[in-house]
C-alpha cells in the first residue's frame, strides 16, 4: 500500500502510477465546499479522492477498465462516500449531467505512431502526434457539462501548446490562466484552470 497525505492507495501494472503531474493537481484544487465534481481519467483515484474530502460529490471516470476497478477498491478502501465511479470516453458516462468544477490530467504527451505500444497504460499518456488529441476533443466538449461560473482545472505540458488551450478557453467563454508550473529537465508541466464568466 501506498500512502499519499494520508490516503492509502494501491496502483495495477496496466494503470498511471500517481506522478508529479497528479500531486501537483492535488495540491492546486480551486474547489468549494458546495461543488459538484467531475473528474476524467482518475487512474488510481487519489485526485477523486482528495477533492472529495473538499466537496459535496464526485463523478470519476476513466476509460481503462483496470483504472476503474483499482480506483474502486482506492475510493471504497479511504472511505470517500461521496465518490461515485463510472467507465467511458470522456462525458460519455455523464451525458445528462452537468458540474461546478470539472478537473482532467490529461494524457498530454506528444506521441509519434513508431513510439506507440497497444496497451490500456498508454491511454495514460498517449496525446496524439501533437500531444492534444484527448486535450481538444475534452476542450470542445466541456461547456455542455458545466454549470453557470463553472471551472475547469486540467493538466498539460509546454510540450502539447500551453497557449492554445488558453486560447480555445478564452474563445468558449472562460477566463482561463496557467495556476500552477512545474519546471523537469525538457518540458514544463502545468495546471491551466478556467473559470466561465458570468453572462447575465
Ligand atoms: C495522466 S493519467 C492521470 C491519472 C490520474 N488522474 C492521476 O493524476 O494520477 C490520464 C488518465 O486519463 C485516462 N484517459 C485517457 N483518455 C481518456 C478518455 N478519452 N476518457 C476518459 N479517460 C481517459 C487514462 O486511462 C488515465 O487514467
Amino acid at each position: 500500500m501506498l500512502d499519499y497525505k494520508g490516503i492509502y492507495y494501491k496502483t495495477h501494472s496496466e494503470v498511471y502510477e500517481p506522478a508529479e503531474d497528479t500531486f501537483l493537481l492535488a495540491e492546486n484544487l480551486q474547489v468549494e465546499r458546495k461543488h459538484k465534481v467531475l473528474e476524467i481519467g482518475t487512474g488510481t483515484g487519489i485526485v477523486a479522492i482528495t477533492v472529495s474530502r473538499q466537496c459535496r460529490t464526485v463523478v470519476a471516470t476513466d476509460i481503462n477498465p483496470h483504472a476503474i476497478k483499482c480506483a474502486t477498491h482506492n475510493i471504497i478502501n479511504n472511505k470517500a462516500y461521496n465518490v461515485e465511479i463510472k467507465e467511458g470516453d470522456l462525458f460519455e458516462p455523464v451525458s445528462d449531467e452537468k458540474f461546478d468544477l470539472i478537473i482532467f490530467n490529461t494524457p498530454y504527451l506528444p506521441t509519434s505512431e513508431d513510439e506507440r505500444v497497444d496497451d490500456e497504460l498508454e491511454t495514460a499518456w498517449d496525446g496524439g502526434d501533437d500531444g492534444r488529441k484527448v486535450i481538444d476533443r475534452f476542450l470542445d466538449e466541456l461547456i455542455d457539462y458545466l454549470n453557470p461560473e463553472g471551472r475547469v482545472q486540467l493538466v498539460q505540458s509546454s510540450l502539447s501548446d500551453i497557449d492554445k488551450t488558453l486560447d480555445k478557453l478564452g474563445k468558449i467563454g472562460f477566463n482561463a490562466s496557467v495556476t500552477a508550473c512545474q519546471k523537469h529537465f525538457f518540458e514544463e508541466i502545468v495546471i491551466i484552470t478556467g473559470t466561465l464568466e458570468d453572462s447575465s
